[in-house]
């Protein structure tokens, strides 16, 4: 199922899907968006764009059905450190950082809570979309504590009892705010990147890939 076409993966909805687009277009890539339609065709250039998950993208990119994808570090290290695990392929070279989609992986614990360090977690029970970075974190600390994996919803997790803490992204602190919970600790700092697959084949589709990344070096360079 190769194609010569040169395949993209990007957010379909979320904190990096507009500045996702904006980027590819600013990039002279035309496209139309169908809200309905999983892969639009660009009108200008031999280049299908995928609109998925963000959690989906790392392992699109890393099982080589995707060339290149734009994604968040936070979803990326979560999904290698995850495939490491199992042995599955977990390669993915890194061709872009990005100036959007800055957010930090945090724990957070209900307001009231004495929270003195992370010891203060021993033992608990911790709600959060990233087993695999809180385990880094938690192990590196050496402190033994209890998962709740959770797809969504993390915050609401404590007041339904559920949870002790959660480990979840950080962006405004809105979220938090809203559900009466304090950030205590900055386990991961991430920003959005380019990735690029190990796969990528034939040599037109490496030189288009080179031809967009000297545009987007371009655009960014211009703003700095
Ligand atoms: C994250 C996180 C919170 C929110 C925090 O979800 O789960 O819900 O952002 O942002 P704030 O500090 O600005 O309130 P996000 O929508 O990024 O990712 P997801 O849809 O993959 O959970
Ligand atoms: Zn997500
Ligand atoms: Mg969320």
């Amino acid at each position: 199922m190769t194609s010569n076409r040169l395949r993209v993966a990007l957010q379909k909805s979320g904190r990096l899907a507009i500045e996702s687009q904006k980027l590819l277009k600013t990039c002279g890539i035309k496209f139309n968006i169908n809200e309905q339609r999983l892969i639009v065709h660009s009108d200008n250039l031999p280049i299908d764009i995928l609109r998925v998950r963000d959690d989906d993208i790392p392992g699109l990119v890393m099982d080589g059905v995707v060339d290149i994808g734009i994604v968040g570090e936070n979803v990326l290290v979560e999904e290698q450190l995850e495939r490491q695990i199992y042995n599955k392929p977990a390669s993915y070279t890194k061709i872009r950082q990005l100036d959007f989609g800055y957010c930090r992986l945090s724990l957070a614990v209900p307001a009231e809570f004495d929270y003195q360090q992370p010891n203060s977690l021993s033992n608990l029970r911790i709600a959060t979309t990233y087993p695999n970075l809180l385990k880094q974190f938690m192990q590196n600390k050496d402190i033994a504590y209890q998962d709740c994996i959770l797809k969504g919803s993390v915050e609401v997790a404590p007041r339904a009892g559920l949870a002790d803490a959660i480990c979840d992204l950080v962006s405004t602190g809105a979220t938090l705010e809203a559900n009466g919970l304090k950030e205590t600790e900055i386990i991961f700092k991430s920003k959005a990147c380019i990735i690029q697959s190990p796969a990528t084949q034939p040599d037109e589709k490496q030189l288009l890939i080179d031809t967009i990344m000297s545009r987007v070096n371009g655009v960014i360079q211009a703003k700095e």
